[in-house]
């Protein structure tokens, strides 16, 4: 069987992000694990999503959080076992769930064996042909041989003592890591490379999951030659400058990484970050080259060979929206996340556009347009929308940093998500989206595990504070994150007993555990139900936007109409006064709508009455 006929689920779904580590934690150490996504399967169907996309769970020495795998066939003992994921699969496809799972080719953990196997081979094996190993400029080598970046901070290149070979007990060759100096770059000019990685797929596929999130899509393919490109790209998109200081000392924060001279690094607006990804005479050399297509047209094939119209999503922070879309022309993948609508921020005026841009786009390939708000890199938006600007991206916040106005973001990631929520194509939900979870924004350095943080000398604050484990229940140790017998009940500091959630939650996050908010009118739980009801009633996912009156983007008003659906937000200042003839299907706050008029930081869906 090949390609089914009729319109595949993807086109529409929306899919939630579960982040393992902090999802939920079954066996009660203190981690997220499989048993605990597969016990949490039926809230997931309760609140109405299509799929469920996982953040790896492959074995890892977890340097990067699982992002550095070090067997792709395989699951980590934290996570649990192949029968776990098994189960949870089954488990999932019975209530009508589907299974993504999340693809990192791009590298591989400096565990795996092809790395060790590498270390331990000749400059020149065909071992080191698997990475991208390189001799230094300079006198004996010593320099590294290109002047890039890590994206995570520092250096992009690591120097080996060689092993084996005349040097052996010497300084010897590069690695390149676009990542952390634990991620080596896999060398995609390397038939084998691609044949592992079919074989990979195939693994996954056999075993039933229904797609794949790829990770760095846009990274696989170098430029011929590795040209020098001075530039910091960040894996955060966002403002390079810390909020408010720097730390005074990072390193008794623990930061021990080193920032980059910035003498020697051109610093680039987050917009910019995006834009330097398009043009091509100042496209970093090792992103967006036009090879990885060729990639993932052969990945494709071997997806059409399975039934079930089994999907790709392309983690590609690339600009503007053709850019993006090249990754979906028929043939490859089949969709990409939208990342200009994640970095508009709650403005209507920027939302707008990038609606405009990415529906074009969109139609100009035949893919689905997709929409997301957070996810594991990036500050919740609920905080994000709680800045003085409510544009700002900050690269993670620390207690040293402005504080977001907590309910003020809380109301506008309401509201945005009814935004989200009401846009034809799919729609990505990050694990806490549906609480209204807000960011950990006086996460101590100390506890702080984000390779972005060390590898900048703290100057990134790095993604931790979005990863903080979920609150399920607000009287248990935990919050209920798992069971921690012993412990004394929330007290946000996490369970007081020997075992603690591996990062800690803030008091706060008792108001958002899900037992509050599950049933009770109002929540932001019942808000998402009830979206994603109206959603699928009607269509939503396939209907046609239209800009509608009273839309005025430069007036902070956004208003359209998808199909007997008529969607209001204000981003603007004053109330907007609201068309007659509607009436309020959901809106996003009590107290959105006074005398016919919708107040600012707020949103409602209004049907034909
Ligand atoms: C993107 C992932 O989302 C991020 O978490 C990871 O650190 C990098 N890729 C490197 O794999």
């Amino acid at each position: 069987m090949t390609e089914t006929s009729a319109a595949p689920w993807w086109q529409d779904a929306v899919i939630y992000q579960v982040y393992p580590r902090s999802f939920a934690d079954a066996d009660g150490d203190g981690m997220g694990d499989l048993r605990g996504v597969a016990s949490r399967l039926g809230y997931l169907r309760g609140l109405g999503v299509d799929a469920v996309w996982l953040s790896p769970f492959y074995p890892s020495p977890q340097r990067d959080a699982g992002y550095d795998v070090s067997d792709y066939r395989g699951v980590d003992p934290l996570f649990g076992t192949l029968e776990d994921f098994d189960a949870m699969l089954a488990e999932a496809h019975r209530l009508g769930l589907r299974i993504i799972v999340d693809l990192v080719p791009n590298h591989t953990s400096d565990q795996h064996a092809w790395f060790r196997e590498a270390l331990a081979a000749a400059p020149g094996s065909p071992a080191r042909a698997r990475y991208i190993f390189r001799e230094g400029r300079g006198a004996g080598g010593a320099e590294p041989p290109n002047n890039w970046l890590s994206l995570f901070g520092g250096p992009a290149w690591t120097r080996v003592t060689e092993q084996a070979g005349p040097d052996a007990g010497r300084p010897g060759q590069w690695y390149l890591h676009l990542f952390d100096t634990s991620q080596p770059d896999l060398d995609w000019s390397n038939p084998e490379v691609h044949a592992e990685m079919e074989d990979v797929l195939r693994f996954w596929l056999d075993r039933g999951v229904d797609g794949f999130r790829v990770d760095v899509a846009h990274g696989l393919v170098k430029a011929e030659g590795l040209p020098d490109w001075s530039a910091k790209v960040s894996m955060v998109s966002g403002t390079d400058a810390p909020l408010t200081a720097p730390l005074d000392t990072p390193e008794e924060a623990g930061a021990v990484g080193v920032a980059p001279d910035p003498a020697h690094v051109r610093t680039l607006e987050p917009d910019q970050e995006l834009e330097h990804r398009l043009s091509p005479e100042d496209r970093p050399p090792y992103l967006d080259q036009d090879g990885v297509h060729r990639i993932y047209e052969e990945w494709h094939r071997v997806l059409a060979a399975y039934p079930g119209d089994r999907m790709m999503v392309a983690e590609a922070w690339v600009a503007p929206a053709e850019r993006t879309f090249r990754y979906v022309r028929p043939g490859e993948m089949q969709q990409a996340f939208n990342f200009g609508f994640l970095l508009a921020g709650w403005d209507a005026a920027r939302i707008a556009a990038n609606v405009d841009e990415t529906l074009q786009a969109a139609a100009a390939v035949g893919a689905p347009a997709t929409w997301v708000l957070s996810n594991h890199d990036t500050v919740r938006h609920t905080s994000r929308f709680g800045l003085k600007d409510p544009t700002t991206f900050p690269k993670g916040i620390g207690a040293e940093d402005e504080q977001p106005d907590e309910q003020l973001g809380w109301a506008r990631g309401r509201a945005a998500a009814m935004v989200m929520l009401g846009l034809p194509g799919s729609a990505y939900v990050y694990q806490g989206d549906e609480l209204g979870l807000p960011e950990h924004t006086t996460l101590p350095h100390e506890l702080r595990q984000d390779p972005s943080f060390f590898r900048t000398g703290g100057a990134e604050r790095g993604r931790d504070g979005c990863r903080v484990p979920l609150p399920w229940v607000a009287s248990a140790p935990g919050f209920g994150f798992g069971p921690y017998p012993g412990a004394s009940g929330g007290d946000g500091g996490g369970a007081a007993g020997s075992v603690r959630p591996w990062l800690p939650q803030p008091a706060g996050f008792a108001r958002y555990a899900a037992d509050r908010q599950v049933g009770v009118p109002g929540s932001t739980y019942e808000l998402y139900r009830d979206l994603l009801a109206i959603r699928g009633g009607h269509a939503l996912g396939r209907g046609k936007l239209e800009w509608a009156a009273p839309h005025d983007p430069e007036a902070g008003i956004l208003a359209f109409r998808n199909g007997p659906v008529l969607v209001v937000a204000n981003m603007g200042a004053d109330p907007v006064a609201l068309p007659a003839g509607w009436r309020i299907a959901a809106s996003s706050r009590d107290g959105a709508v006074a005398d016919g008029a919708l107040e600012p930081d707020a949103c409602v869906w209004m049907l034909a009455e």
